[in-house]
C-alpha cells in the first residue's frame, strides 16, 4: 500500500499537483461544484496509477486540480465505493494519497437516505459525527506507522471549527441546513423499512454507502474532516416509497446549487 500511494503522489506531483489547501470528494450532490473550480488540470482515473475506473453511473471519474479564489483544490470527481467490489484499501488509495500531496483538510460529501422525522427530501444535513456499520474495517490488518497510529482517536471525526463555520455560512446565505449523524451500511441495496428503523433506533439520521471509509483513513493521516450530505429519500415509518439511483440523483440536484454555494463560500475564507 505504501508503494502504491507514493508511486501515485510521484504521477500527480509530475503532473503539476502540489501542496492543495483542500482535498474534496464529490459524491451525489456536488458536482456543480465543479462550475466553480478555476480548472488548471484534469486526469481521468484510467491515466491514474492505482486508481480505478467508477463502475456507478453519474459518478465519473476523474481528479481536478485547480483553484476556488486563493485556495488550491484537488477535488475527486466520483469516488470508489466498496458495494463496487474493491477492496477498503483501494477504496481509502485516494485519501491517502491527498494527503501526501499535502492535503489536511478534506470535505466529503453524499446522498444518503433520511431517518430524521423533521428531514425533507433535497434538505442538506453537515455531517456531525458517524456510526461505522461496514462489514470490513479500512484499517483491519497489520498497521503501517507511516499512515497512522494502530489505534485512532475518533472523539471529533468532523471538525466541530468547521460546522461552526458552515453554519455561520449557511445563516449569511439563508440556506437552511440540518445537522445529523451519518451511518454507513455496505448496500448496495437500499434499506427496507425495517432497516430503515434499525439505522434510526441506532441513534442515526441518515443513513448511505459512502463517506465513512474515508473518514477513517483521514483521521488515521491526522487529517481534518467535514462532511456534508443532501437527503435524497426518506427513511421513515410509514412514508418509506420506492426509491432508485435516478431518483437519488434528481433529488441530489436540487441541493445540487445550494451545496456548490456552501462549500465555494467555506473554501474561500
Ligand atoms: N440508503 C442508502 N444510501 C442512500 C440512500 C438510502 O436511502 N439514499 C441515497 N443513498
Amino acid at each position: 500500500m505504501w508503494n502504491k500511494v507514493q508511486e501515485t503522489v510521484k504521477f500527480l506531483q509530475k503532473k503539476g499537483i502540489t501542496a492543495p489547501d483542500y482535498g474534496i470528494i464529490l459524491g451525489t450532490g456536488l458536482g456543480n461544484l465543479v462550475e466553480k473550480i478555476d480548472i488548471e488540470i484534469t486526469i481521468p482515473y484510467e491515466e491514474i496509477p492505482n486508481f480505478q475506473v467508477s463502475t456507478v453511473s453519474g459518478h465519473s471519474g476523474e481528479l481536478i486540480f485547480g483553484t476556488i479564489g486563493t485556495k488550491k483544490v484537488i477535488a475527486m470527481r466520483g469516488r470508489f465505493h466498496y458495494y463496487e467490489g474493491w477492496s477498503m484499501e483501494q477504496t481509502i488509495l485516494p485519501v491517502r494519497v491527498m494527503k501526501f500531496l499535502g492535503v489536511e483538510n478534506l470535505i466529503v460529501s453524499n446522498a444518503s437516505g433520511g431517518v430524521n422525522p423533521n428531514f425533507q427530501v433535497g434538505d442538506i444535513m453537515l455531517i456531525t459525527d458517524h456510526i461505522n456499520f461496514m462489514p470490513e474495517h479500512p484499517l483491519n490488518g497489520p498497521n503501517d506507522e507511516r499512515f497512522g497510529p494502530r489505534f485512532v482517536d475518533m472523539h471529533e471525526p468532523y471538525s466541530l471549527e468547521m460546522i461552526a463555520k458552515m453554519e455561520q455560512i449557511a445563516l449569511k446565505f439563508n440556506i437552511p441546513v440540518h445537522k445529523g449523524i451519518y451511518l454507513a451500511l455496505q448496500g448496495p441495496t437500499f434499506e427496507t423499512p425495517a432497516e430503515y428503523k434499525m439505522v434510526k433506533i441506532l441513534g442515526a439520521d441518515a443513513v448511505g454507502m459512502s463517506t465513512v471509509p474515508e473518514v477513517i483513513a483521514a483521521k488515521h493521516l491526522g487529517m481534518t474532516c467535514f462532511g456534508i450530505s443532501v437527503i435524497t429519500d426518506l427513511g421513515i415509518e410509514g412514508k418509506v416509497e420506492a426509491v432508485s439511483h435516478e431518483e437519488v440523483q434528481k433529488a441530489a440536484k436540487i441541493a445540487e446549487k445550494s451545496i456548490g454555494k456552501l462549500v465555494e463560500e467555506f473554501v474561500k475564507f
